[in-house]
């Protein structure tokens, strides 16, 4: 870490841009390769951390890393487009700098997974911060127990890391399960919302944990529909994308009850945030 990063966390990391593809509809995954000290602070990064990516002149805003550690010179982010800073990285092209900060937050503890079934749930592009978990699993194969995909978008053209599909249903012991809200002329299989595919596929809560990543509305009924399927609150992992300023506990605007989900989180389990996840 360069003496001017220790001096301030908030001042970035430079990254290139070496690869940008159109992932889903307004969804692009981005390398980014560490420059200027990045590859260093970034190199030991786990699985449910994140950074705040700056788009120059737009602003900066938080972003789950997509890509397991492997490579300390890279990192992958899945970028849906919203607002100012989303639109900002969308137009820059390979080649352009960004800023990074980070990694920031807590992680998933893919050491306490070892030896458990788990059950990954993604809804639409809440499904990035979980690539890097299935990565680990698929990496390390045998020290886990059977992975269960659940995987869902509003429509078919919103599903993330399609091209991966292939790769997951190959895996030993791994079932990837396929939901969307609305489907289009080409889509053959399930309609409906992922807890209606959740209460189908019916996973044993024994020796099992789950991780949910989506938006709050869908957090909120994926945990109701775990507690009714007998998984208790302390099995259930959900990462939470909060609105934040910082990212490094000063500002309070990430604030869960006593919890800043930038610094306590942004993964948690249900029996730490599970009261507190109510539908907005
Ligand atoms: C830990 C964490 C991980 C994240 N990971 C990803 C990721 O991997 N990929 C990704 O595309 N996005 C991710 N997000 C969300 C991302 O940070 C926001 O989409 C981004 O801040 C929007 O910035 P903007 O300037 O483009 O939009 P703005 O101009 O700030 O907002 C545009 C619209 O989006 C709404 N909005 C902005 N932020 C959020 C939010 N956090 N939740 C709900 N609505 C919001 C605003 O109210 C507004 O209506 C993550 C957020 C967090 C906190
Ligand atoms: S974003 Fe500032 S305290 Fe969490």
């Amino acid at each position: 870490m360069s003496e001017e990063h220790r001096q301030n966390p908030m001042v970035p990391y430079l990254g290139k841009l070496v690869e940008i593809k159109d992932m889903a509809a307004e969804i692009k995954l981005f390398r980014v390769e560490l420059l200027n000290g990045g590859r260093e602070a970034f190199h030991a990064y786990q699985p449910g951390q994140f950074a705040f990516i700056s788009a120059f002149g737009q602003g900066e805003a938080p972003f789950g890393m997509a890509s397991a550690a492997g490579d300390p010179r890279f990192l992958e982010f899945a970028v849906q487009r919203l607002g100012s800073v989303t639109t900002g990285l969308h137009e820059l092209g390979v080649g352009d700098i960004v800023g990074l900060r980070g990694p920031l937050g807590n992680h998933f503890p893919m050491e306490k997974f070892k030896g458990k079934d788990l059950v990954v749930i993604g809804g639409g592009i809440g499904g990035a911060p979980l690539r890097p978990v299935i990565q680990t699993v698929l990496a390390d194969r045998v020290n886990y127990g059977r992975l269960t995909i659940l995987w869902a978008a509003r429509h078919p053209s919103l599903l993330i890391f399609t091209d991966e599909f292939d790769a997951w249903r190959a895996a030993p012991d791994t079932t990837l399960h396929l939901t969307v809200d609305r489907p289009d002329e080409h889509w053959t299989g399930p309609v409906g919302l992922v807890t209606e595919l959740l209460e189908k596929v019916n996973p044993s809560p024994e020796n099992a944990l789950t991780i949910t990543c989506g938006p709050p509305v869908m957090i909120h009924f994926v945990s109701q529909l775990l507690e009714k399927l007998g998984f208790l609150p302390e099995q259930n992992y959900v990462t939470l994308e909060s609105r934040m300023h910082c990212g490094i506990g000063k500002c309070g605007r990430c604030n869960l009850g006593e919890k800043l989900v930038c610094v306590d989180g942004p993964v948690f389990t249900l029996a730490e945030v599970g009261r507190l996840l109510e539908p907005v």
